[in-house]
């Protein structure tokens, strides 16, 4: 059984939904090959066929895809649909398709893999003049004062009479999630970067000058999205939807005074990769997930080695190779429940219980 909390999440998200639905409504011809990618429980591309659309290839890295395959059998609609098990980048297609639909925008947008999936795609799997739904995406963001999550990075400094700001250090170039009602915005919001997903590619830069509105403390910036799906056809992430902003915090926080001006340049250069520099008032600040977290730590002459754990996945996947049963390899590899740990494997990378790929 595979649960489904975060995609009944998005099914329930009414603004995202009926926002798709329109878009694709108006972009979807008759007769187009369409792909899905990320189709979670298949909504984007079922929606497709409702319009017209002829067929539909559904990519999906998670094990929702097994819940995706069950819908479209219960809507009659399995003949029209190809399943692809697995990361987008990994997915080939025997005819280039003729429109993308996509929604995979974390809180900031492009924190999920966006660009780099539908780069990839419009490389290898669309055909040229391909339709994309998003077509463009701006990132939007505002400085704000957010005490609670101040006095997270506070609280990670001394515990028990234990120093712990190695922690602390880390969360200054991480970014987190504003919860709802925290952040009180110094100034208007205004777009930062905009990305035309027709042409994209990383590293995806912006910047903006706000002035404050009101004095107060710098904790840092909210940062969410506004995607046109289509002519006509907006999504903002921060307006009645299931997305909270993404926090981006500045170390240590300034203070402003009313009419101080404020300034943030961002850049992606990967949806794990980011940098946020610039000034509030007189003081400037400089970030990026690079200058702290795995990167500095693996230099190029570290020896880096498998945890017991998987390496005894490595010996699991080694063993799958298209002839040998699911109880053939739990038997090889032994020990107590690798039964179902030889089945959860089989089901994350696409190989069906009778070890034949999907
Ligand atoms: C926010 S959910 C949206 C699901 C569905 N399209 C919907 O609108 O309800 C995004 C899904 O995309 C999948 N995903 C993200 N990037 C992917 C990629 N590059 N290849 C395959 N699946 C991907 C995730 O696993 C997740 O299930």
């Amino acid at each position: 059984v595979i649960g489904a909390p975060e995609h009944a999440v998005y099914l329930a998200d009414r603004r995202r939904v009926a926002a798709y639905e329109r878009a694709i409504r108006r972009v979807v011809r008759p007769g187009d090959r369409v792909i899905d990618l990320g189709c979670g429980t298949g909504l984007l591309g079922f929606l497709a066929l409702r319009s017209g659309a002829a067929h539909v290839t559904a990519v999906e890295r998670g094990p929702i895809i097994h819940v995706a395959r069950r819908v479209a059998r219960r809507n009659g609609l399995e003949d029209r649909v190809t399943f692809v098990h697995g990361d987008s980048s990994e997915a080939r297609l025997s005819r280039r398709a003729d429109l993308l639909v996509t929604e995979t925008m974390g809180p900031m947008g492009l924190d999920e893999g966006l660009i780099e999936a539908v780069a990839d795609a419009r490389r290898r799997l669309l055909r040229r003049g391909a339709r994309i739904i998003p077509r463009t995406i701006w990132i939007r963001g505002q400085p704000v004062s957010a005490p609670d999550l101040n006095r997270k990075y506070r609280a990670c400094r001394r515990i028990g009479g234990l120093r712990f700001d190695a922690v602390a250090e880390g969360l200054r170039h991480a970014w987190d999630l504003l919860e709802p009602g925290t952040g009180r915005a110094l100034a208007p919001a205004r777009r930062i970067a905009r990305v035309d997903l027709h042409r994209a590619d990383y590293p995806v830069e912006g910047a903006a000058r706000f002035r404050a509105r009101r004095a107060g403390w710098v904790h840092g910036w909210a940062i969410w999205f506004e995607a046109l799906l289509c002519p006509g056809v907006r999504l903002v992430s921060r307006s009645a939807t299931h997305w909270r902003p993404g926090f981006l915090p500045i170390h240590p926080p300034a203070t402003v005074r009313r009419g101080d001006r404020l300034a943030i340049r961002l850049s992606f250069n990967g949806p794990a990769e980011f940098h946020w520099t610039g000034s509030c008032g007189s003081r400037t600040f400089a970030h990026s997930t690079c200058l702290y977290g795995a990167a500095p730590m693996v230099g190029p002459d570290a020896r880096p080695r498998l945890s017991a754990a998987e390496a005894g996945k490595v010996k699991i996947l080694g063993l799958m190779n298209g002839r040998r049963t699911v109880r053939q390899i739990a038997r090889a590899v032994g020990g107590r429940g690798i039964l179902a740990h030889v089945r959860r494997l089989c089901l994350r990378d696409g190989v069906s219980l009778n070890g034949k790929m999907r």
